[in-house]
């Protein structure tokens, strides 16, 4: 159904022009949101300069064509009911999209799209090992106890770290992203184990990685890092017994997503001292950080930045606008996460 049209002349030619109403959570970096007004659209972008409520969302929502969504924003069934059978495209300005539930929008014939480019997983993997050699090297630590005037001279035995050659880096999901990290690691001339539902063959051969099964990567690996999505399986999967599974005094690292990791496990994990410390860019409750966290020596804590580079927005931004125009135009989007709906989809 479209909601209105309007008929353009431009060089003699009649156009026909979908005048569709978006709306934007919150406003996103460079000028991509541009492109959707000169487009003819109708666009409104929340006022807020914060992650929109629930509440003020189910209002702004109402009568909307289309829906540019944060990882932020809850965007379930009852809300795509609150904006009306007329909602036909929701564009996740994210990687991940646990935050919208596309059995909800399948269900409903609604195409959710997100922003997978290699800008952001690349993003995503450099802060990965921004973290890892971090915590090896007790960068954070040693950065703050030199702030405070504690640096007095060189010592022998101040902020002793771990060196990465020769250690075992254990990539939990071998996605896109995963792939990088696991390509930067030759670099450091680290082992590489991987685990994920099925070997990979093609991977292994390429980058000189090696699958484990679950507890054998845990057991080995120096470092830990997860990169699979929030599923409803990948939910608490290191928790208490996983983290027994790990080699003592290693490491964890995660810019995946909070709930894959039982905090409170982890937090014992750390305070037992069975693991080296935690490298954390994602948390179970965001924005809350478990305060514990927060007063451990051995973690480092990042507020959700992985994909925080210039390069990594600026691609976010103009897949997550050009696949609501090509959506509204009739065209398949690129990143359809629920590809099997757009042949019937909402129209
Ligand atoms: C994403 O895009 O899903 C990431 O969490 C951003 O860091």
């Amino acid at each position: 159904m479209v909601r209105e049209s309007t008929l353009k002349r431009s060089k003699g030619r009649r156009i026909l022009t979908i005048m569709a109403k978006i709306f934007v959570t919150r406003k996103i970096p460079g000028e991509h949101l541009e492109e959707l007004k000169k487009a003819g659209h109708e666009v409104e972008i929340s006022e807020f300069n914060r992650p929109i409520t629930q509440e003020e969302l189910v209002e702004k929502v109402k009568g909307v064509d289309a829906l540019l969504c944060l990882l932020t924003d809850r965007i379930d069934g009852d809300l795509m009911d609150a904006a009306g059978p007329q909602l036909k495209i929701i564009s996740n300005y994210a990687v991940g999209f646990d935050n919208v539930d596309i059995k909800a929008a399948s269900d409903r014939q609604i195409p959710v799209c997100n922003t997978p480019s290699d800008e952001v997983n690349e993003a995503v993997a450099e802060h990965t090992w921004a973290l890892i050699l971090s915590i090896a090297r007790r960068i954070v630590e040693a950065d703050e106890a030199t702030r405070r005037g504690g640096y007095k001279g060189w010592e022998p035995d101040i902020f002793i770290g771990t060196n990465l050659i020769g250690k075992t880096l254990g990539i939990i999901g071998l996605g896109r992203i995963g792939t990088m990290v696991a390509r930067r690691a030759k670099g450091y001339n680290m082992t590489v184990l991987y685990n994920k539902h099925e070997p990979d063959p093609e991977a292994e051969k390429e980058l000189g990685i090696k699958f484990a099964p679950l507890d054998e990567l845990l057991a080995k690996s120096d470092f830990v890092s997860l990169h699979v999505p929030l599923t409803e399986e990948t939910r608490h999967m290191i928790n208490k017994e996983t983290l027994a599974k790990m080699k003592k005094g290693s490491f964890l690292v995660n810019t995946a997503r909070g709930q894959v990791v039982d905090e409170r496990d982890l937090i014992e994990a750390l305070k037992s001292g069975h693991l080296g410390g935690a490298a954390l860019d994602v948390y179970d409750n965001e924005p809350n950080i478990d305060p514990e966290f927060l007063g451990m020596p051995n973690t480092i804590t990042t507020p959700h930045i992985a994909s925080a580079t210039l390069e990594a927005r600026e691609k976010m931004g103009q897949q997550a606008v050009s696949t609501i125009l090509d959506s509204l135009g009739g065209k398949k989007p690129e990143n359809l996460v629920n590809e099997e709906v757009w042949e019937n989809r909402r129209k």
